[in-house]
């Protein structure tokens, strides 16, 4: 999803070597019932798009004729009518398999809003909460803890038509569809997770869907303008956020609650002027700060509204930012893939900063990556906003072709495997600097849609052959099969 979109952000760090890139491969110490897992998202997977009574999203829309969204970008006349097949609950049946051998204690899916309620709010589609009670059943039967995302880009087409998150009601219609999640799934289910990445579905998705309208390719990232244009439809889901973690721990459900962001950590790709450094930090600012000081701190970034000037407040109304400030998230979840490079560019982009240049070779998909920028991160975040609870909900990498290729049963995914082994390192390195980071989820256990990248982007730590649907754990599943049976010793 990122390097589609292009600049990403946060914290004031200064990139140094870490002891997480060399360290030996020696078993590493994890806090007791840490949380190990694998990530996924409803519509990347699930296909069945039409299957007994879904009603569309606004993927059904965009990734179809006349949009066709993946088509355009990546010349794949795609879209997730069939994902990877996992509503076919044979099929989902033997991925519990490969979950369960991997050895992973705990198993990351969102729900498709629309699945169980097809045109967003009122009639309720029974076959969809009997999907959800099938695969939340069975991943428990084998001792596997579901963390469910109750909004991972997933707005029923019915409520985008009525200006999705633009339109207050939106506030409504999300506590709702999660007060009946809670009804139906929350004896069972102990971590929910409010929002996937808000920033990149503010940011990236909308621009995209305005643009689309109007028949044009969007100019991203999104601009300043953007941003005081759109913060009405921020505030809506910042306050449906709060709206709906004080209704969880209004219902006792004796479980946790959070929200994920996608940890934009970004830097400059040459040495720059004080301004550039200025514009760096408003960077950083929009894309994490933005959505995360809300949450954390009860109010808005005022630094950035300043140099915005703009209509920033909105839709902001009395008691609007009381609601906001008395909802205790229980923790923050971080999804962190690498680095978003910029180059300073005065009057152009975003604060005067454009793409820069990605120093690696081979490229992966999601930015420079940069385990010892991570640990810098993590650290910044205990700092910021008082040592919160922390999981980590998405790290893997994509790096295209030549760690993709499947020979005889086998796909040597190399770089991927490093990844992963560098990126445990970093969180454990955190986790020794006092950081209270409570689980981590491998994205994604299975190779699936990649948005608007359709299937031309794999992630998974095990292959799907797309057209037969037939699944190869590649060498990075073996590796974290190891790893984690070392853990468990
Ligand atoms: C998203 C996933 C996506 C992944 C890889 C994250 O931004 O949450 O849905 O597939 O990155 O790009």
């Amino acid at each position: 999803m990122k390097s589609a979109l292009i600049a990403l952000v946060l914290c004031a760090c200064l990139i140094q070597p870490s002891k997480a890139q060399n360290k030996e491969s020696k078993k590493l110490h994890f806090p007791k019932g840490f949380l190990w897992g694998a990530a996924s998202a409803a519509y990347q997977v699930e296909g069945g798009t039409k299957a007994d009574g879904r009603g569309p999203n606004y993927w059904d829309k965009y990734l179809n004729p006349p949009y066709n969204l993946a088509k355009m970008a990546t010349g794949q006349d795609v879209n997730g009518d069939i994902g990877i097949n996992q509503y076919d609950r044979t099929q989902f049946l033997k991925d519990v398999k490969l979950i369960k051998e991997l050895g992973i204690n705990s198993y990351r899916l969102s729900i498709s809003w629309s699945r169980i309620l097809p045109e967003g709010t009122g009639k309720i589609n029974e076959a969809g909460i009997d999907y959800y009670n099938f695969v939340i059943n069975i991943l428990i039967k084998n001792g596997i803890k579901p963390l469910v995302t109750l909004y991972h880009f997933d707005m029923p087409l019915a409520l985008e038509d009525k200006g999705g998150w633009m339109n207050r009601e939106s506030v409504k219609w999300f506590t709702d569809y999660a007060n009946l999640c809670f009804d139906k799934f929350g004896d069972r289910v102990k971590i929910f997770l409010t929002f996937n990445e808000p920033s990149i579905e503010m940011f990236f998705l909308q621009t995209l869907f305005d643009a689309i309208n109007n028949r044009q390719m969007p100019s991203i990232p999104a601009s300043e303008k953007y941003i005081s244009e759109h913060f009405a439809h921020i505030h809506h889901l910042m306050l449906a956020h709060a709206e709906t973690v004080n209704l969880y721990h209004k219902k006792n459900l004796g479980g946790k609650i959070g929200i994920t962001y996608n940890f934009m950590l970004c830097d400059l790709d040459t040495i720059t002027s004080e301004a550039g450094k200025t514009s760096l930090n408003l960077v950083r600012k929009a894309w994490n700060n933005l959505f995360m000081d809300p949450v954390f701190k009860g109010s808005y970034p005022q630094e950035l509204f300043d140099r915005l000037k703009a209509s920033q407040y909105g839709d902001i109304k009395a008691g609007d930012m009381e609601i906001i400030k008395s909802a205790k998230t229980d923790f923050l979840g971080i999804n962190y893939y690498g680095v978003n490079m910029y180059h300073e560019k005065p009057g152009a982009g975003f604060f005067g900063l454009v793409n820069g240049k990605n120093p690696d070779k081979p490229e992966m998909f999601n930015g420079f990556v940069n385990p010892a920028a991570f640990v810098v991160g993590l650290v910044s975040l205990k700092n910021q906003y008082n040592n919160p609870e922390i999981i980590i909900t998405e790290n893997g990498a994509g790096y295209g072709e030549t760690d993709e290729k499947l020979e005889n049963g086998k796909v040597n995914d190399a770089l991927r495997t490093a990844y992963i082994q560098k990126h445990i390192n970093a969180v454990h390195e955190a986790i020794q600097k006092g950081v209270k980071i409570k689980g981590y989820y491998v994205w994604s256990m299975f190779d699936n849609l990649e948005w608007i990248m359709g299937y031309s982007r794999r992630f998974g730590i095990t292959y799907v052959d797309f057209k037969t649907q037939e699944r190869y754990p590649k060498q990075s599943y073996y590796w974290y099969q190891s790893f984690l049976r070392e853990q468990n010793k």
